[in-house]
């Protein structure tokens, strides 16, 4: 959904003619991104990375989540959320959505047992999840929840930014995101206890190159360090992003109210206000319908974009965790009790609602008349199949 343009040329420009590509000592762009993105969202620290993957496995690793722990996750999302972590060496146990095609919290609360440790809701296609009912069922079980904010950049959940209201969060700025640099993220938090943990996890030799007392490195890791370039192009991006998500917010509220009297029903919103915009979804009541009104319109269907549902993460189905057994989560003793018995039809309620799901993505520079058509052919091709 991003916007590029020559203020971020500019930026790159003066960063590369300055020389002054690495982030410490002589950079200031990572480090201001970083101040200005913890204002935006709300939070305290931000850790920017070199994607949202290891920006969910540090967020995870900071707030001690590890082997030993099952972390809930949703049927629907890119295969990146299970597979972070797996990469902080828990196991992801999948669990249902709901017909907000979100993380259901009943079903967090039906998944909850003795080796769960925390909840990554996810806030898919720039949708957030039910963030209340999803505290308060953490908070009963005492379960830590990493919010996987990574396709909701700029998105909020009644007012306050994704991102800000679980334990910890990644976002990702990767080419298909409402901001990007080419490929980055940034893990955030409030929990000033995490943060030690979660800075090794990005840069586990930055002591050599800031303050050796304060950063000392806690345990080796791979590192994940943004450039100056990036974070010259991300200061570029907060800037545009308000503007992008406005107009797309005011596109799809137009679109659902000129749909209204179609008869197809809008998915459930948690936050109809505070979303980002990038989708309009509708549920159909059948399958069979869902296909009809796909064939008719061109829009697409939720479970069926070929990667963001759990049956098409074959390493996880696989058991494969790591590059050798030592090191695979799956094998490991520790995570003997861990429930990781993966089946095609665990989650099929969320299999249902996916597929009935119809999907049509929006874009700030779509313009009026290409708005309206797009509403005449929804209320047209739910004419036909309903
Ligand atoms: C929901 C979700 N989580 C995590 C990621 C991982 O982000 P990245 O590709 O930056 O590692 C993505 C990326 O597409 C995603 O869509």
């Amino acid at each position: 959904m991003y916007r590029i343009g020559k203020k971020e040329v500019e930026a790159v420009e003066r960063v590369l003619c300055s020389g002054k590509v690495f982030r410490y000592g002589v950079g200031g762009e990572c480090t201001r991104f970083e101040r200005r993105y913890g204002k935006y969202v709300g939070v305290e620290h931000v850790l920017m990375t070199s994607s949202g993957t290891t920006a969910l496995t540090a967020a995870m690793v900071g707030l001690g989540i590890g082997p030993g722990d099952e972390v809930l996750v949703p049927a629907c999302t890119y295969i990146a959320s299970a597979i972070a972590i797996v990469a902080a060496g828990a196991i992801p146990v999948i669990i249902d959505v709901d017909e907000s095609i979100t993380i259901d919290p009943a079903a967090i609360d039906a998944a909850v047992g003795p080796r769960t440790k925390a909840v990554m809701p996810v806030h898919m296609w720039g949708l957030p999840c039910d963030m209340d009912r999803i505290m308060a069922v953490a908070n009963k079980h005492g379960l830590l929840v990493i919010e996987d904010a990574c396709q909701c950049v700029g998105g909020g959940y009644k007012g306050r930014k994704v991102g800000s209201i679980g334990h910890a969060a990644g976002f990702s700025f990767n080419f298909f995101k409402n901001m990007t640099c080419g490929e980055g993220g940034a893990a955030v938090t409030n929990d000033g206890s995490a943060v030690a943990r979660m800075g090794c996890m990005t840069d586990c030799c930055k002591f050599y190159w800031t303050d050796r007392e304060t950063d000392e490195s806690l345990f080796s890791s791979n590192g994940s360090r943004a450039s100056e370039i990036e974070g010259a192009i991300l200061n570029c991006q907060l800037d545009r992003i308000d503007g992008m998500i406005h107009r797309m917010r005011k596109m799809k509220k137009r679109v659902l109210k000129e749909t209204a009297d179609s008869g197809i029903v809008p998915i459930k919103a948690n936050s109809l206000d505070d979303e980002c915009g990038t989708h309009v979804m509708f549920v159909l009541p059948t399958q069979e319908q869902a296909t009809a009104f796909r064939d008719l319109s061109g829009c697409g269907i939720a479970g069926q974009t070929g990667r963001h549902v759990y049956t098409e993460w074959d390493p996880i189905f696989a058991h494969s965790g790591a590059p050798h057994p030592a090191l695979n989560p799956f094998k490991i003793k520790e995570n003997s009790e861990c429930r990781m018995d993966y089946r095609k039809d665990m989650c099929a309620k969320s299999l249902d609602i996916l597929n009935r799901t119809a999907m049509f993505g929006l874009h700030p520079d779509r313009k009026r008349n290409d708005v309206t058509k797009l509403i005449r052919t929804i209320n047209k091709a739910a004419k036909a199949v309903l």
